[in-house]
């Protein structure tokens, strides 16, 4: 920790020396100077707000609004961050390693530098290393001259060229990299994280530039990472997927400048992250159409809704214990939806081991799509193929009924969209709830009565 230190001050006319004096330099007064213990600085570089320098301000008189947000050329980007990138906010986007934080904030910076100085501050990487990824992400064009690369991990050498340069955003790759040296752990330890990060915070505030934020995620949880961070930044975003498939899609779980439900969606490319203005296309884009065991849910990621193909394979188990296996759904669901199959359908399952996974590497935590994994399952049981054309919408209860679920009319635009002319939806649809004409809207009360709808043939 920072050690405090002592210093004198006159108490006739307020001037501080660092040795004392008999007396004082300045107004001469004898025997005025005493010892004032003072706490460690924070930082040496931001103004502090101290009592008396503070007034109430009428809402009225305070400027700025929300149209100060910078503009982001990057589409999926932006509407996470509801809209552009606020000054003076600080924004940390976590995921794990190797996923694709570094290479879609270098892309950020690249395409901010085109209208102002951005510094781009690397903890991990050379100058070498990066300047090549930005060869990679702008495949031989001109990079920008306002983007500075800095490679340093001393927080306070940074702030120096913040200040010194003025950049109007700034990236730092990564916060767990970043040190001061009033704090004795080490680098990536919660307490230089969590101070970095308020040190970045208040310099961040007092000028006006917007700061991004890398944090790894790790397995473990227990090292230092974006959730220790989480009150003192302004946003909080995450950036997932997997590194066996390409997409990926970025959420937001705090925005204090912005809804929380926004996801964007992107492909990693050869040349960087690509944005997917079409998710649901891209998800049924390998589809194959009449083989059992597949079956289509709409979701809802924020205010877009999303068709994904969800696959259920049943075979026989070779052992007493059947297993149960989720891949992008929720395992406690999945075992609720195979108990409702088995109690209230009257499926065979005790015997089987039932695997069920979501195409394209994606995570589905909706209730809305129990009935598509419900149907999914079953499709592979009774080895008959849901028609292709079809779509399943509901929450399953415990007694094996369909449930409503919100923001039904976004969704079957959706399906209808996409080219699909059915939907098994809950039965109660609320009046106002309307849908295109060309799809064939199909209520069932329970699971029962929709999978003796679908898979009667
Ligand atoms: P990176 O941005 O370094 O991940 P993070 O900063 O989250 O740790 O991404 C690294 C992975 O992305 C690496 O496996 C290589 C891959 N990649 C591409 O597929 N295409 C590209 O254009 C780039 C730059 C990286
Ligand atoms: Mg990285």
């Amino acid at each position: 920790m920072a050690k405090s230190r002592t210093q004198y001050v006159c108490q006739q006319c307020g001037r501080t020396t660092a040795k004392p004096f008999g007396r004082c330099p300045q107004c001469g007064s004898w025997n005025s100077m005493v010892a004032e213990v003072v706490a460690p600085q924070r930082s040496g570089r931001v103004r502090v707000r101290t009592y008396g320098t503070s007034r109430p301000l009428r809402l009225t008189e305070i400027e700025g609004e929300d149209d100060d947000r910078l503009p982001l050329p990057i589409d999926e980007f932006a509407r996470v961050l509801g809209g552009g990138i606020v000054p003076g906010s600080v924004v940390l986007i976590g995921g794990d390693p190797g996923i694709g934080k570094s290479t879609l904030l270098l892309q950020m910076a690249l395409v901010m530098a085109q209208g102002g100085t951005v510094l781009y501050v690397s903890g991990e990487e050379s100058e070498r290393q990066i300047k090549s990824r930005v060869a990679r992400l702008k495949q031989g064009g001109e990079a920008p001259d306002d983007l500075y690369l800095l490679t340093e991990t001393a927080l306070e050498a940074v702030l120096d060229h913040i200040e010194a340069l003025g950049p109007r955003l700034v990236v730092i790759d990564s916060i767990q990299t970043m040190h001061v040296p009033e704090i004795a752990s080490g680098a990536g330890s919660i307490s230089q994280v969590r101070e970095c990060a308020s040190r970045l915070q208040a310099a961040a505030k007092g000028s006006g530039v917007a700061i991004f934020l890398v944090g790894h995620v790790t397995k473990e949880g227990a090292i230092a990472g974006p959730k220790v961070l989480e009150h003192i930044v302004d946003t909080v975003l995450y950036l997932e997927g997997d590194s066996f498939h390409t997409y990926r899609l970025l959420r937001s779980v705090k925005n204090r400048f912005g809804a929380t439900t926004e996801v964007g969606v992107f492909e990693m490319g050869t040349s960087g992250m690509v944005g997917v203005p079409n998710p649901s296309e891209a998800f049924l884009a390998e589809r194959v159409v009449n083989a059992p065991g597949s079956a289509i849910a709409v979701t809802m990621e924020g205010t877009r809704p999303l068709l994904v193909e969800i696959q259920g394979l049943t075979s026989a188990s070779s052992f007493g214990h059947p297993r149960r296996t989720a891949n992008g759904v929720d395992f406690n669901r999945l075992l609720l939806t195979i108990a409702v199959l088995a109690r209230r359908v009257g499926l065979r399952l005790t015997d089987q081991d039932v695997f069920v996974n979501v195409v394209g590497g994606l995570r589905v935590n909706e209730p809305a799509a129990d009935l598509a994994v419900a149907a999914a399952i079953a499709s592979s049981v009774r080895d008959r193929p849901l028609p292709a054309d079809l779509a399943l919408i509901g929450e399953v209860g415990l007694s094996g009924e369909l449930r409503a679920v919100p923001q039904m009319p976004a969704r079957l635009r959706e399906a209808a969209k996409l080219g699909f002319r059915r939907v098994v939806v809950p039965k109660l649809v609320r009046p106002d709830d309307i849908w295109p004409e060309e799809l064939q809207v199909v209520p069932a009360r329970s699971v029962r009565e929709a999978l003796a709808t679908v898979l009667k043939n």
